[in-house]
């Protein structure tokens, strides 16, 4: 029988150590702060910031809210970061993506200070990772390492196999893992013989968001499987980049859709806060 890991139990387990320590600071007279901005209105991003603004109240970090519309421009956006780099009380900074198409994400993720960088998307945390500096992690790939730590699944030694090379998810994924000392191979949509390589994975790692694109034929017996995908099926039901129905006989230990890698994602970008504002 297939484990099923739960990252709603264990990212309410994180959230939960993370309060105490929210409260433990505020005894030092310190108030964990985020700031989120929105540009425009897409609706799936106003579903992740209000995700991530009810972690927050969860937890006791202070968030203020920057709804802007879609109109404003490049400049307007980064005159807003450049404030709040500068405001001490600010720990986080954080601009939910996509932006709209007449601004320069990559110019945005550079405006953010690498301290208050929660996302862990500027190039310096990013190249910090890479050479296995202290920085902040992006929180997808930090919270699926903390799934299979608390989880108790070795990463030393094992095959890994990462399916997508974005830069949020992907690539961070292949440092981190080779971190843990696993043996790293990375995927992509132009990989050819994929199900090959992805039949050797002790740990497969699933990120090209395609809808229930790893079948069986993908899959190692008794291989850790880790979806990062979310979609809608047909039935407007949640699914991921994995058939989990058709994979869970196969498998030894798998993440569902929804309840697996998203919860997660929320409680590192919480952890990140609170580093932040220890730091
Ligand atoms: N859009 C989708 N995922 C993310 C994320 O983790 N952070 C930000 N800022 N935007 C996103």
């Amino acid at each position: 029988m297939a484990i099923i890991i739960d990252g709603k139990k264990t990212s309410k387990e994180i959230k939960d150590e993370l309060k105490n320590q929210v409260e433990q600071l505020r005894e030092k007279n310190i108030e964990v702060c985020l700031c989120v901005i929105q540009v425009g209105a897409d609706p799936a991003s106003t579903v992740y910031v209000n995700n991530k603004k009810k972690a927050c109240e969860y937890i006791g970090i202070k968030s203020l809210s920057y709804e802007l519309p879609e109109d404003t421009s490049q400049e307007q956006l980064i005159e807003l970061i450049n404030k709040l780099n500068n405001q001490k009380e600010v720990h986080g900074i954080l601009v939910q993506l996509p932006l709209p198409k007449h601004i320069d994400e990559d110019r945005i993720i550079q405006t953010i200070s690498p301290d208050k960088d929660v996302d862990g998307f500027h190039p310096q945390s990013v190249g910090r990772l890479s050479i296995g500096q202290k920085g902040f992690i992006s929180c997808t790939p930090a919270g699926i390492v903390q799934l299979l730590k608390r989880y108790n699944i070795a990463m030393e030694g094992k095959e890994c196999v990462i399916v997508g090379r974005s830069n949020i998810v992907g690539k961070p994924m292949a440092m981190l893992m080779l971190r843990e000392n696993s043996t790293v191979t990375v995927c992509h949509s132009r990989t050819k013989n994929l199900s090959e390589i992805t039949s050797r994975a002790d740990i497969l790692i699933v990120a090209i968001g395609k809808p229930k694109f790893i079948t069986h034929e993908y899959v190692k017996e008794g291989a850790v499987v880790i979806d990062v995908g979310m979609h809608r099926n047909e039935d407007n039901k949640l699914c991921g980049d994995v058939d989990y129905d058709d994979v869970i006989e196969k498998v030894s230990a798998i993440t569902p859709v929804p309840g697996g890698v998203g919860p997660m994602t929320i409680a590192m970008l919480m952890n990140n806060c609170l580093e932040s504002a220890r730091a």
